[in-house]
């Protein structure tokens, strides 16, 4: 399987801090849905331009079955993630954002802020997560089963 992960962070990306959440997408795909998964790993500011054609090219050019991003699903003014995720979908899968939502507020009350959503591009799932380190694992691991259900369905 191969996979893009893209981590949409302006502080990560100018090297302000550590991208602890893309190493943490791989820790948790590689343990849970393929151990053997090719990655192609990518850091982006959050620029609603450059993140739809990475995803175009991610899907389009390099044939990822899966492409996870982290990051940029709040409410603040430069998170842009979900509307540049829209922009390159051909169809919504809402049902991944909602169970993230719900499976976080849970223990996070804050959780509600993520705008987080999914959807299909040709045959290629595309999937955002929040960027926090810790929600990787709380809103990647309840998914998996879906994610692993919607890849057999692309192919
Ligand atoms: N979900 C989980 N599981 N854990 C978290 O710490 N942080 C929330 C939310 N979802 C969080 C979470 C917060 S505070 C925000 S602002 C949103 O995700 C969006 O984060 P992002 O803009 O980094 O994607």
């Amino acid at each position: 399987m191969k996979i893009g992960r893209v981590t949409l962070s302006d502080r990560a990306s100018q090297g302000i801090y550590q991208d602890l959440s893309g190493p943490e997408i791989e820790r948790v795909v590689r343990e849970c849905l393929d151990a053997e998964a090719e990655f192609v790993a990518l850091l982006l500011p959050d620029e609603r331009i450059q993140i739809e054609s990475a995803l175009m090219d991610l899907a389009d050019v390099e044939h990822c079955d899966l492409i996870i991003t982290t990051g940029g699903t709040g409410p603040a003014p430069r998170d842009v993630t979900p509307e540049a995720t829209r922009a390159v979908l051909d169809r919504e899968l809402p049902g991944f954002g909602e169970a993230m939502r719900a499976v976080s507020f849970a223990k996070v009350p804050t959780a509600i802020l993520s705008r987080a959503t999914a959807g299909t591009r040709g045959r290629t799932l595309i999937v955002n997560l929040p960027g926090n380190p810790r929600a990787i694992n709380d809103c990647l691991l309840p998914i998996v089963p879906a994610i692993r259900e919607c890849l057999l369905h692309l192919r």
